[in-house]
């Protein structure tokens, strides 16, 4: 079955995971970092946030989340009755890996007394530990909004925590977490590639280091940044996320000159990929479509906890 599915051309297979997803009653979610051929072939492609509330409002019988795993638990935890399928469970993220349970559970008991404000970017147990969840789209005003007398713990992204603390003036205790991708952006390569191009204007992720965020014109989630290069008057755009995104933004933007910001690494391409995003291909969407595995199991127990912060977000929103 695998190898014949191999052979099959590229929008053969597309057609024959539209099909399946027909007949079985499948919506099919992916990330602005998927592929472009699964983006194609998605129902809705979005930023977290706007996925979480696509997955919230899901009728179908199955989720197929082309994403990472956060994401998909996410999914499930927003609408229990749905399978949850996951093309690949090795889909992780340095974010939500890196903050394991037990040693968030010892942070929060250090630190009584805090509002735990966690970026979705974490596992169901991190978010079942926090009493408010946000995403890139949202973190600012989310705390902004919190009782300023009462201390705030912010994990796990320290990046995206700073960025918070510039935009609000407020003070906030971080877990030191980081994404492996935007991290890697070189800023000596950056400020050259902005020199080269003069009138490019340089749109950040807000998970990307202080000094990208200092001399970016803009700062938001995925959904933000291609919202501000639509819009946007300049012919030429730098963009610091991950590169997948730059399918959609030229969809999006058709007439624009976009350029990928360079990471340190990379001299060949001059973009940066996430590892983790990257592992969902077309082939295995289908076959987690076509054998409806591997599904995301959360016990009951920890989907009756981490729903309430997650609820209290999309109510904010
Ligand atoms: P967005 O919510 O902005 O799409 O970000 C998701 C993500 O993982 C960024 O690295
Ligand atoms: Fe996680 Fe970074 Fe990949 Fe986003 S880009 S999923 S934050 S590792």
């Amino acid at each position: 079955m695998i190898t014949t599915e191999k052979k099959k051309n590229r929008s053969a297979l597309q057609q024959e995971i539209k099909e399946l997803a027909r007949q079985k009653n499948a919506l099919i979610l992916a990330h602005y970092y998927q592929y472009p051929e699964i983006q194609e072939i998605a129902d809705f492609v979005g930023d977290s946030l706007d996925l979480s509330r696509k997955a919230k409002a899901a009728d179908k019988e199955i989720i197929v989340f082309a994403g990472v795993k956060f994401m998909a638990e996410t999914a499930k935890i927003l609408n229990p009755n749905r399978k949850v399928l996951l093309p690949d469970l090795a889909a992780g993220c340095s974010l939500a890996d890196n903050c394991p349970p037990d040693k968030f559970a010892e942070f929060v008991a250090a630190h009584p007394g805090h509002t735990v404000v966690t970026y979705i970017n974490c596992s169901a147990e991190i978010k079942a530990m926090s009493d408010i969840i946000c995403t890139s789209s949202n973190a600012v005003n989310i705390v902004a909004s919190l009782p300023a007398d009462k201390p705030i713990i912010f994990a796990p992204d320290a990046n995206l925590g700073r960025y918070v603390m510039k935009q609000t003036g407020g003070q906030l205790v971080l877990w030191n977490g980081a994404c492996v991708v935007h991290e890697a952006f070189s800023i000596e390569k950056l400020v050259k590639l902005m020199t080269d191009h003069p009138t490019a204007r340089l749109v950040a992720h807000p998970e990307s280091e202080t000094h990208i965020l200092d001399i970016a014109d803009f700062v938001g989630s995925t959904r933000k940044m291609i919202d501000f290069i639509k819009s946007g008057k300049n012919d030429t755009y730098i963009v610091a996320t991950e590169a997948g995104i730059l399918h959609q933004m030229q969809l999006e933007a058709p007439g624009k000159t976009l350029l990928a910001a360079p990471s340190h690494e990379d001299n060949s391409c001059a973009c940066s990929e996430c590892a983790f995003m990257k592992v969902n291909t077309l082939e295995k969407l289908y076959r987690s479509l076509l054998n409806e595995t591997p599904a995301i199991e959360l016990s009951p127990e920890l989907i009756k906890k981490a729903v309430l912060p997650l609820e209290k977000m999309l109510q904010f929103t």
